[in-house]
């Protein structure tokens, strides 16, 4: 009872985050290409207090920056850094938690199980890989495939908000409790965000249920379906 007063709370306050921010206007004005991006975002419109800027790094830059990372204990673990592939300038970006084994072993986000139904996913989309881009929050493997810790997010976040910085998408798919939580700072459960666009710093940002969680519950694919549905619809819209 407890758990369900905190998320219909919580979509509350997100319901009307997102409602100020529709009435200002701001997302969109937030367009790709669009170098006039609004220094003056009111911060309380916000989900967290920092703006996201329109940047000139490219993402070669970004994996540069990150090197051979030692900024958090993870690295000792892991065989591969995951930075992410696909389009530098796609529309629609896909973020998910961190790499599984297989991503570890390959040093690329989403090829295990998970990955072959995002796949799927992408192409029932009537698209390919290539045209999107697909992360995740953390770029390291955690041992055991643990939930990351908030040390690991702390330090991996800051790349992939430069990253989303860089290609600017039109929208952002958060897969999983884990990303959508961690974006949109909050503690609402997935089930409650998903369904509709949350603003990640005046990007239209959908949630749904990750792919390794539709393994294990085919009978959530069909919510998964109506959220790409908004996000395609979206996606097409003239900018
Ligand atoms: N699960 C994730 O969240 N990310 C991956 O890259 C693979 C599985």
């Amino acid at each position: 009872m407890r758990d369900e007063l905190l998320d219909l709370t919580g979509a509350l306050k997100d319901h009307i985050l997102s409602e100020k921010e529709s009435r200002s206007g701001i997302s969109r004005l937030y367009l790709k290409g669009n170098l006039a991006m609004p220094s003056a975002i009111p911060v309380d419109t916000m989900p967290n207090n920092e703006t996201i800027h329109v940047s000139s790094l490219t993402l070669e830059d970004i994996r540069e920056e990150l090197g051979d990372c030692t900024r958090c204990k993870l690295h000792g673990g892991r065989l591969n850094i995951v930075f992410g592939e696909g389009n530098t300038r796609a529309d629609l970006v896909f973020v998910g938690e961190a790499p599984g084994r297989d991503e570890d072993r390959q040093g690329r986000p989403f090829v295990g199980r998970a990955g072959q139904l995002l796949t799927d996913i992408i192409k029932a989309m009537g698209l390919t890989r290539d045209e999107v881009y697909i992360c995740n929050i953390l770029k390291c493997r955690p041992p055991e495939n643990r939930n990351p810790e908030s040390d690991e997010i702390a330090a991996c976040e800051p790349f992939l908000v430069k990253q989303l910085q860089s290609i600017q998408p039109r929208v952002i798919c958060a897969l999983g409790k884990f990303a959508a939580q961690t974006l949109l700072k909050t503690d609402t459960a997935i089930s409650v965000l998903r369904g509709r666009f949350h603003s990640y710093h005046g990007i239209q940002l959908m949630p749904t249920y990750h792919p390794a969680y539709l393994l294990r519950n085919p009978g959530a694919k069909k919510q998964v379906w109506e959220d790409v549905q908004i996000i395609m619809k979206e996606i097409q819209k003239e900018p």
